[in-house]
């Protein structure tokens, strides 16, 4: 072994790629008579590959809060770190899903997959493999030529999770993705979920107003208040790293639950 790998072999394991870091970040939406508060200090860190929800009721910042992680709009103050890199607009590194159906109507499932990659200016043969792993992933191989208009809404949200994830993004960004779905269809969407997250690796920073949703999903919840926006409590969720349904019994999951409900009733 020379110097340098024992070096490696005994220094800090090397981050995991994909760490959001946010710093001091506030966020007020002014106009010519009004100014509002929409967020107050926020500073967090979502590790590499972590799954980490924040909850809160309507209203709080969330969206706002995720838009602004994504670059898709500015703070007022503070800053947003991707990999010790500054968030400066939208980039290929941070995959989005939102609760609409953001599928484009006149583009096949596959077409929608494939479409950032064409935009990039991929060659089609790679292009290909890429859409013919994620339609595995996702489960729809059999409806690669349909049009978002002949798929269920759980289907339409699939084909958004695999659209974000032909960029291979370090990050998953995910607005109330199955908010609009089922109760059933929600639960079958979450093991999914769950399913491509392990497979790819990514870091998902999930936003949800459901409790059952985010102690299912994550690792850590960060709660957030409204009037101003900004975190009230972080909770490490401490169940099984394999999440079954059966998990939903167990005490742990209904204390947390309890913890939760009684926070959010505030
Ligand atoms: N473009 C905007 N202009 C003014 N106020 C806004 C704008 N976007 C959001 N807000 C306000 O900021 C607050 C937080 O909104 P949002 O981030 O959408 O909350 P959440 O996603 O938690 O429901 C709300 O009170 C909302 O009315
Ligand atoms: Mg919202």
């Amino acid at each position: 072994m020379d110097q340098a790998a024992r070096n490696r072999g005994t220094a800090q394991p090397e981050a995991v790629p994909g760490e959001i870091t946010i710093l001091g970040l506030h966020k007020a939406y002014e106009s010519r008579k009004s100014r509002f508060e929409a967020l107050r200090d926020i500073r967090l860190t979502v590790g590499g590959n972590e799954f980490l929800t924040i909850l809160g009721p309507s209203g709080c910042g969330k969206s706002t809060l995720l838009r602004i992680v994504a670059g898709l709009e500015d703070a007022s103050s503070g800053t947003v770190l991707l990999d010790g890199e500054e968030v400066i607009g939208p980039g290929a590194d941070r995959g989005m899903v939102f609760q609409g159906y953001t599928l484009f109507p006149w583009l096949t499932v596959r077409e929608n997959i494939e479409y950032g990659l064409k935009l990039r200016g991929v060659p089609i043969l790679d292009r290909r493999g890429v859409s013919s792993y994620l339609l595995r992933v996702i489960k729809l191989e059999a409806f690669d030529k349909a049009y978002p208009k002949q798929l269920s809404g759980g289907m339409k949200q699939r084909v958004a999770i695999a659209r974000a994830l032909a960029n291979r993004p370090k990050v998953l960004l995910m607005d109330e993705p199955f908010g609009a779905l089922d109760a059933q269809t929600k639960l079958e969407m979450q093991e999914m979920l769950l399913d491509v997250w392990e497979k790819e690796k990514t870091t998902v920073l999930f936003i949800t107003h459901d409790i059952d949703e985010a102690i299912f999903l994550s690792q850590r919840i960060v709660v957030m208040g409204a009037g101003p926006g900004r975190i009230l409590k972080e909770f490490q969720v401490r169940l099984p790293a394999e999440r079954t349904p059966e998990v939903r019994e167990r005490p742990e999951f209904l204390a947390l639950k309890r913890e939760l409900a009684q926070l959010l009733k505030h």
